[in-house]
C-alpha cells in the first residue's frame, strides 16, 4: 500500500470516529435519555448532608434502591428536581400507601431524595426548584 492510500483511510476512519461520537452526543441529548430522570449514585459526601438526623450509605443505598424500582410501577420515575424539600416528605408518605412501603422503607426514600437534592446540584437541571 502506499502512502497516499494509507493516508486516505486513516482519514475516512477518523471521520467514521467522529460520526460515531456526533450519534452518541446526539443519542444523550434525546429526552428520555435519562438525564432528567436520573438518579444519581450514593456517595459518602450524601451521608454527612443531613445532619441530626440518622442516615447512613446503607439507608440512602436501599432509599435509591426502593425509588428506582417501586416509585416507577404506575408512572414514570419522578423527576427528583421538580418537587421541592419541602414537598417531597408529603408525596413519599402519600405514594407510600400506593406503593405499599413500610415506614422504614419510607424513611429511606425520603432521605435518598433530599440527600440528593442537598448534595447533588446540576447547573444545568431545568425545572429546577430550591
Ligand atoms: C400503585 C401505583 C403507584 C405507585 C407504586 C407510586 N405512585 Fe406516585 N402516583 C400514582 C398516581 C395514580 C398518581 C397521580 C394521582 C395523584 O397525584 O394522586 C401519582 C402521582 C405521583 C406524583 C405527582 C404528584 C403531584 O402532586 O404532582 C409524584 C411526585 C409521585 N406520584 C411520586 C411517587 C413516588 C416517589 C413513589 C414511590 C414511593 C410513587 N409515586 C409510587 C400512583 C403510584
Amino acid at each position: 500500500m502506499n502512502p497516499i492510500s494509507k493516508c486516505a483511510r486513516f482519514s475516512a476512519l477518523v471521520s467514521e470516529m467522529k460520526k460515531v461520537s456526533v450519534l452518541v452526543v446526539l443519542a444523550c441529548l434525546l429526552p428520555g435519555c435519562g438525564l432528567t430522570n436520573y438518579v444519581p449514585p450514593v456517595n459518602s459526601h450524601m451521608v454527612t448532608a443531613r445532619k441530626g438526623e440518622h442516615v447512613d450509605l446503607a439507608m440512602l443505598r436501599e432509599g435509591r434502591t426502593l425509588f428506582a424500582h417501586r416509585c416507577i410501577e404506575c408512572h414514570t420515575l419522578p423527576v427528583l428536581w421538580r418537587y421541592s424539600t419541602e414537598d417531597w416528605p408529603e408525596i413519599v408518605n402519600t405514594m407510600s400507601h400506593r406503593a405499599s412501603l413500610k415506614p422504614a422503607e419510607r424513611e429511606a426514600i425520603v432521605a435518598y431524595i433530599l440527600a440528593v437534592r442537598q448534595r447533588w446540584r446540576p447547573a444545568n437541571m431545568l425545572n429546577h426548584r430550591e
